[in-house]
């Protein structure tokens, strides 16, 4: 008797972190659907990197585009179609912008916040009911330690990582009860194109914010160097998979991320901002305010 592979939905599948789970999953036995902007170009991503035939059944690609309503009932349609209830649904399309918070304009909060919180929802409601009817299925979050507490330079990414987080957790108490499981994969850093200019980047030199970033983009490209192959993130998320049973599921992918979500919990927010605000090369409290910068160093601002 062959058994049926297990179906996993994974959107964005067309580049990074998705592409290379896409192929960590095919490879071990899963039913993959990647749902994705462009669809011929990630399939064939996805066979070129596997070796998956034209046709395999266990390899489809869906058009999804998280930010248009239109296209996430369309795609989701066409997935129940195809192979009903997905045992799994990995949230991994997501966004960033890099700016100060007040130098980022409201439109980035809308199209972040969009792509990385209002457009996963929206496709989770629509795989809900078949999942309920099936009595089983897990649902993935791909998070980041910037959700854990707000990076600076990356508040409105911050913020939306920290959304799907929230919307998640309320999201497991709920569905638990019909036996659908959620997973909050914390990523730690990983070499893809998000990482290396992928991200919207504002600035003003010349404006308040101007004498902070140049240390802060140095030390953020310094990390950027230590960067884990997407290939280990896949494998995270597959051992993940095949480990997580319980109602809610919080896991890092990548020893930093596993390290920081430890450090997180045991360190008091004051140690936390220092720890940040020294890694990221960030002047001390109130030294580039008016009574920072013009006090007389008899008062101790050195
Ligand atoms: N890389 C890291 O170090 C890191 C760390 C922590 C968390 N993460 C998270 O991991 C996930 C994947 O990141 P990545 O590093 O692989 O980024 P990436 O290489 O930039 O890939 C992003 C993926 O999201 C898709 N996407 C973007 N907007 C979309 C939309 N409106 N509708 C559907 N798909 C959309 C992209 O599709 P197109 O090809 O069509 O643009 C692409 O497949 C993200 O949620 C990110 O926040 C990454």
């Amino acid at each position: 008797m062959t058994s049926v592979p297990r179906t996993v939905v994974i959107t964005g599948a067309s580049r990074g972190l998705g592409l290379a789970s896409a192929c960590e999953l095919y490879k071990r036995g899963w039913r993959v659907i990647g749902a994705m902007r462009s669809v011929d170009a990630g399939l064939a991503a996805i066979r070129e990197l596997t070796g998956a035939a034209t046709g395999d059944p266990c390899l489809h690609g869906v058009q999804l585009d998280l930010t248009d309503a239109r296209s996430v009932d369309a795609a989701s349609e066409a997935i129940v179609d195809l192979v009903g209830a997905p045992d799994v649904l990995v949230h991994n399309a997501g966004i960033a912008v890099a700016g100060f918070a007040e130098e980022t304009p409201p439109a980035e909060w809308h199209r972040v916040f969009a792509t990385n919180v209002f457009g996963p929802a929206a496709l989770t409601n629509a795989f809900l009911p078949p999942m309920r009817d099936a009595g089983r299925g897990r649902i993935v979050v791909v998070s980041s330690t910037s959700a854990v507490r707000g990076m600076p330079l990356a508040a409105v990414y911050s913020a939306s990582k920290a959304a799907m987080e929230r919307w998640a957790e309320s999201l497991a108490a709920e569905v638990a009860p019909y036996g659908i499981g959620v997973t909050i994969l914390l990523a730690g850093t990983y070499d893809t194109d998000l990482t290396h200019d992928g991200a919207a980047v504002y600035r003003d030199d010349s404006g308040p914010y101007g004498p902070q970033r140049p240390r802060m983009e140095k030390r953020g490209r310094m990390a950027v160097r230590l960067a884990n192959p997407p290939q280990r993130f896949a494998r995270s998320l597959a051992r993940a998979l095949e480990r997580d049973r319980q109602p809610i599921v919080h896991r890092g992918a990548g020893v930093d991320a596993k390290i920081y979500r430890s450090v997180a919990r045991l360190m008091p927010t004051i140690a936390m901002h220092h720890m940040i605000r020294v890694g990221l090369g960030q002047p001390r409290f109130g030294t580039l305010g008016a009574s920072g910068a013009d006090r007389p160093a008899t008062e101790g601002n050195a």
